[in-house]
């Protein structure tokens, strides 16, 4: 009996390792789907003006209530909430309110923008198709305003190390389970230092595995953590549509242990990053100039097929996308995070992470500047493993970690010739 045993345990367990596989395949699969972005590019929007004001940027009021937003922001809402249509759709409607809100000079503390309890049950009732939603876009609309998760893993001293100021903060997007890639990233663009005296520094944005299905990486992820002190991770599932929350609570996390930083670099941990280039380029910038900058995507809208990764319900969001950033890396300055952060408790979240941030700058009247360097949809493809190509760009996607080596390998040889 006890082979039997054996085998069935042997191959019951090796059922588990294959489910197992095939979830972490899966996931993956998302994740690449979601990178390789589908909307149309066209060419880019200049700066908008920057609101003339008494209050200057560096220093907006920490107020609950923002007098700033109404008093040096008045314009550039109001033309958000011109450019989103006044409808019936879900997020249209969430957003309205909550401009009414902010007009009306009033906390938003109504049962619509409830973390939890009976405004979830409101919530579903104004979408009339919300059978027909996917799993993962119930989730988002139940839990759409709950902002607040733990961190799990934290570097409290990422920028305070050292003598000087952050100039640059890598923050790159990860799951817990791209070892491989986080390590790459490590040993090659995102190595921290202080090339030419600007500190350079680097965090991965983590969240849990993926809910009680998701194999547990919990400890792995701790140890990583503590041989390489960059990991923050949250304590919320990963998945593609808690993006945005991402990004939010990596803003809240910077204010409070990075809040000097100069400039951010917010990108997937499969992209590959010229830093040296990257360095020059902001070397070159004005300092106080608000730079919000990438590859961008203007006049694009919500997708409507049903099967893509991107796809929008007409009753969840009508309307044109704002110009914005794509989401696989884009650069801006450090100083604009209290105003991100501060403006993202007025716009509803939405569940394209890099369409919500184009949101959040429209909503502070900054426009993405278009830079040819950042090529996240890739290039052509004789130039992908040419080091001469690479080495004139900012940013490219998608690059296997052994590709990112030898490619940072041979960009970063004083004896390559182009
Ligand atoms: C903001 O703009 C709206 C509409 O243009 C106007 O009604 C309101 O008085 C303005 N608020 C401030 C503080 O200027
Ligand atoms: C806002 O919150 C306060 C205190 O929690 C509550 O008394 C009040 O009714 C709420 N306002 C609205 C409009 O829900
Ligand atoms: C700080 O910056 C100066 C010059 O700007 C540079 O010489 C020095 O190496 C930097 N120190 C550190 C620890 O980064
Ligand atoms: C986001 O994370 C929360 C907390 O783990 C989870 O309850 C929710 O379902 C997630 N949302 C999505 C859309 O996956």
């Amino acid at each position: 009996m006890a082979p039997n045993v054996l085998s069935r345990t042997i191959r019951m367990s090796r059922c588990l390792t294959v489910a197992t596989a095939l979830l972490t395949l899966v996931a993956l699969k998302a994740y690449i789907e979601w990178t390789a972005e589908e909307d149309e590019r066209f060419p880019s929007p200049r700066w908008a003006a920057w609101p003339s004001s008494s209050v200057t940027p560096l220093q907006p009021s920490t107020n609950a209530l923002p007098p700033f937003v109404l008093q040096n922001f008045n314009a550039s809402i109001q033309q958000l909430r011109q450019s989103i249509p006044r409808a019936k759709a879900y997020w249209n409607d969430k957003q309205h309110r909550l401009f009414q809100a902010l007009e009306q000079g009033v906390e938003h503390n109504t049962s619509w923008n409830q973390c939890s309890g009976p405004g979830s049950e409101e919530r579903v009732s104004r979408i009339q198709d919300f059978d027909s939603y996917s799993e993962l876009y119930k989730n988002f609309v139940l839990y759409d305003s709950c902002r607040n998760f733990p961190l799990l893993i934290n570097q409290p001293g990422k920028c305070s190390g050292g003598t000087n100021r952050t100039f640059l903060l890598l923050a790159i997007k990860s799951l817990p389970g791209n070892f491989a890639a986080r390590q790459s990233v490590r040993d090659t663009w995102g190595r921290e230092g202080a090339p030419g005296g600007l500190a350079v520094r680097t965090v991965f944005l983590l969240g849990t595995g993926l809910g009680r299905y998701g194999p547990r990486l919990q400890r792995l992820v701790e140890y990583e953590s503590r041989m390489s002190r960059d990991i923050l991770m949250w304590d919320f599932e990963d998945t593609f549509f808690n993006l945005t929350l991402k990004d939010y609570l990596f803003l809240s996390w910077t204010l409070e242990h990075c809040p000097d930083v100069q400039y951010i670099l917010k990108g997937d941990d499969d992209v590959f990053i010229n830093t040296p280039k990257v360095l020059d380029y902001l070397r070159s910038l004005e300092a106080h100039k608000p730079l919000y900058t990438g590859q961008v995507m203007a006049n694009a809208s919500p997708f409507r097929v049903r099967k893509s990764k991107y796809y929008v319900p007409e009753s969840y969001y009508v309307g044109p996308y704002p110009a914005y950033a794509g989401g696989g890396g884009y650069i801006f300055s450090g100083p604009l995070t209290r105003w991100l952060h501060h403006i993202s408790q007025h716009v509803a979240f939405y569940p394209i992470d890099d369409v919500y941030t184009g949101l959040c700058f429209q909503a502070l009247g900054i426009q993405p500047e278009a830079h040819p360097g950042f090529q996240t949809f890739d290039i052509a493809e004789k130039d992908r493993e040419d080091p001469c190509v690479h080495s004139k760009l900012l940013l490219v996607h998608r690059r296997s970690p052994e590709q990112t080596l030898r490619l940072w390998k041979q960009i970063t040889n004083p004896d390559l010739k182009c």
